[in-house]
């Protein structure tokens, strides 16, 4: 596991695109893995720069994103379809046929779930998953739990991730207490991973991540086991390492 430290948060989106902008331009066909929340904000900010000022082009990729709440529609805005759409693939050249993000009013989302799995196949597999972190060390939202779960599927979210999350909605009864997350196989299986942090509230999950036991009970600690795997914090999401 490869660990960069920047001096703030600023220096790590701009590290985090530099690196996403480097695998672009050597496989302008790449299948991204993306994903959502506050930490990769600054992140498409700055490939939308790139874009803007014609050093990168998005026509050829795929994305694939990382997971959904369940019950909430393309439209609502704490979708994270909406969010993809809102903070960055409606600034970019990226063909819209070839985004796909888990719809979260599926009227059959096992087939849903097993379709995105197809899909990934199909795609040749993911080559690059961006990735945040949840302050109780969630991957996607892949929960801290006894066992690993491999597949696309529903999900329970914990009360802490709920409470997390609630900051994007009027109030927290809003929050949807289910989502549909890629699973940590399919994770794991994509040939690179970039996962990214800042601030002092994440270090304690920065540190299960890179320094501790390989352990459900910290999904982060799965990462260790990847061959290909990179995490980039600011100097206060490591402060504990
Ligand atoms: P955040 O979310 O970037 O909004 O902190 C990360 C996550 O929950 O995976």
């Amino acid at each position: 596991m490869e660990l960069i430290v920047t001096q703030d948060y600023q220096g790590m989106a701009i590290e985090t695109a530099r690196l996403l902008a480097k695998e672009i331009l050597k496989k302008p066909d790449i299948v991204l893995g993306l994903a959502t929340g506050s930490t990769p904000e600054k992140v498409y900010k700055k490939l939308i720069e790139f874009y803007q000022k014609e050093i990168l082009s998005f026509d050829k990729i795929t994305s694939f994103n990382l997971d959904e709440y369940l019950g909430l529609s393309k439209a609502h805005e704490q979708s994270y379809y909406y969010y993809m759409m809102d903070k960055f693939f409606h600034h970019i050249d990226i063909n819209m046929d070839r985004i796909n993000i888990l719809d979260g009013k599926a009227l059959n989302i096992e087939q849903e779930c097993k379709d995105f799995e197809e899909k990934i196949r199909k795609a040749g597999g993911i080559d690059l998953q961006l990735l945040g972190i949840g302050h109780n060390g969630h991957i996607g939202f892949n929960e801290p739990s006894e066992d690993i779960e491999p597949d696309t599927r529903v999900v329970n979210l914990t009360e802490e991730t709920i409470e997390a999350n609630s900051r994007f909605f009027d109030s927290i009864e809003e929050v949807p207490n289910k989502a549909i997350t890629m699973g940590m196989k399919t994770i794991m299986n994509a040939r690179k991973i970039i996962l990214i942090a800042n601030g002092e509230d994440k270090a304690e999950a920065i540190f299960d991540t890179v320094r501790g036991p390989i352990d459900p009970k910290h999904p982060g600690s799965i990462l260790q086991l990847h061959c290909n795997a990179t995490v980039i914090v600011d100097k206060d999401a490591a402060k504990l390492l």
